[in-house]
């Protein structure tokens, strides 16, 4: 017998995180030196924009203490948080001035900072913001990616942090094309199996910025 679908229910804010919540996403780093004072913070609202011109966006709280500082950068450096980066997401969520302590990165001339050990990164601008609802939506403008090692990204959900299983991707099971481009048919399936971990901060942003 088919599985029933579940009964939809009124929509309150509850109901909506937990539905915001089943949307699987990646975690990046915002991050800068402003006025020399490294500033940054989680965010697992990256997304690709436009490729013509190059945009980015990723969503802040209205209520963030860090986006105002952040915003008077120069450049913005966005790292795409790698799977064995959940302590560091953790730290770049907590507390404002330990976010940085320990961790690897470099700061580019133009001020952005770059976590080593990103599965990508990018030295962006910010291009516009638009505020909706509790969130400013902040498109950045793209002035150069750089490539990871091979790192398997970090993803994000339903509170908890995951991992990708490879196998769910490997390029010989799709049909040679995403978003009209070819697909890398020469690439391997190597990672392990998903697993997943409750987070205390990643349930309280699910909560506070859902
Ligand atoms: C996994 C994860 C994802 C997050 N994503 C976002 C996000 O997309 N937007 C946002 O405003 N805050 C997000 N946060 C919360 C911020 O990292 C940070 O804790 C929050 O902005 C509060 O700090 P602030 O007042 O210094 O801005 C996320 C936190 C975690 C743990």
């Amino acid at each position: 017998m088919s599985p029933q679908p579940t009964p939809s229910r009124p929509l309150d804010q509850r109901t909506l995180r937990d539905a915001f919540g089943a949307f699987p996403s990646g975690v990046v780093a915002v991050a800068a030196s402003v006025k020399g004072q490294l500033t940054g913070i989680a965010a697992s609202s990256f997304t690709s924009v436009s490729i013509d011109p190059p945009l980015v966006s990723f969503s802040i709280a209205t209520t963030s203490s860090t986006w105002p500082l952040l915003r008077e950068a120069e450049h913005l450096g966005i790292s795409v948080l790698a799977d064995h980066h959940d302590v560091v997401c953790r730290q770049l969520a907590g507390p404002r001035e330990e976010r940085f302590t320990g961790l690897p990165f470099k700061v580019t001339g133009n001020g952005a900072v770059l976590l080593d050990e990103a599965v990508a990164t990018y030295d962006c601008s910010v291009h516009e913001e638009v505020v909706a609802g509790d969130h400013v939506i902040v498109l950045l403008h793209v002035h150069e990616v750089g490539a990871g090692d091979g790192e398997h990204p970090l993803v994000f959900h339903r509170s908890a942090f995951a991992k990708l299983h490879r196998d769910d991707l490997d390029p010989s099971q799709l049909d040679g094309r995403i978003n009209g481009a070819e697909v890398d048919r020469g690439a391997t399936s190597t990672a392990p199996t998903a697993s997943a971990a409750s987070e205390d901060e990643a349930a309280k942003h699910a909560e506070d910025a859902a």
